[in-house]
């Protein structure tokens, strides 16, 4: 199962690498806004030189040779660069081009396992269901991939299946269960993955009794 951290923040993606814990990096344009003095091609530039893995840059274009326009920019920045693409039918148009030309595509807010076969079908590299927003709505997100990772087995797709919208690390769990190739997740997400009382109380006792010894 590969890591993608949701950030458009450099130290989240810095600390993500140093742990060894970045396959890739996904952004949207509310994470891109939350980082101040920035450009936006410039960030994306910096952060596919900070992993070797996927870096998703979506577009804001809603039509579909807006997108398409917008797309081809972005994936001259870096070979690494993802055009991420709403799941519309502009999005799906724009998916099968910049797919034929070789562009990795996340189809993104992707909310049903209908969408999630159009996306496949129109060649993306990724489809992003967002389990985080279906919790939301008081629906259950993981069953969402559980569906998608049954109709996507029976077939020779080369779509991954990265799960978003991730909240805590139980998400990040349910979807190994199910065997969604790719968890994208904020880096807080991250650290309470790491985080566990009874190792800090563990390392503490194993350092007193040390101590103690006077070995
Ligand atoms: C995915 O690529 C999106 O950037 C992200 O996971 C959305 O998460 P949110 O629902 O927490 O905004």
């Amino acid at each position: 199962m590969k890591f993608f951290i949701d950030s458009a923040n450099l130290d989240d993606v810095r600390k993500a690498v140093e742990l060894g814990m970045a396959d890739g990096v996904t952004t949207n344009p509310s994470l891109m806004a939350k980082e101040t003095g920035i450009s936006f091609h410039q960030q994306i530039a910096t952060i596919c030189g900070m992993v070797d893995g996927p870096v998703s840059a979506e577009v804001t274009a809603l039509d579909y040779a807006g997108m398409v326009k917008q797309g081809r920019e972005l994936a001259k920045i870096a070979a690494n660069v993802t055009v991420k693409l709403p799941l519309t039918p502009d999005g799906l148009r724009a998916c099968r081009v910049l797919a034929d030309e070789g562009t990795m595509v996340n189809v993104t807010l992707c909310f049903s396992a209908a969408q999630a076969i159009l996306g496949a079908k129109a060649g993306a590299s990724f489809i992003s269901p967002f389990v985080g927003r279906i919790d939301d709505v008081g629906e259950h997100g993981m069953s969402l991939i559980a569906e998608i990772v049954e109709i996507y087995s029976n077939y020779d797709w080369d779509t991954e299946v990265l799960v978003a919208s991730v909240r805590h690390p139980t998400h990040v769990l349910e979807a190994a269960r199910i065997g969604a190739d790719v968890v994208t997740m904020p880096f807080k997400v991250l650290e309470q993955m790491y985080k566990h009382p009874l190792t800090t109380i563990g390392i503490d006792q194993f350092m007193a009794d040390w101590k103690k010894s006077g070995l």
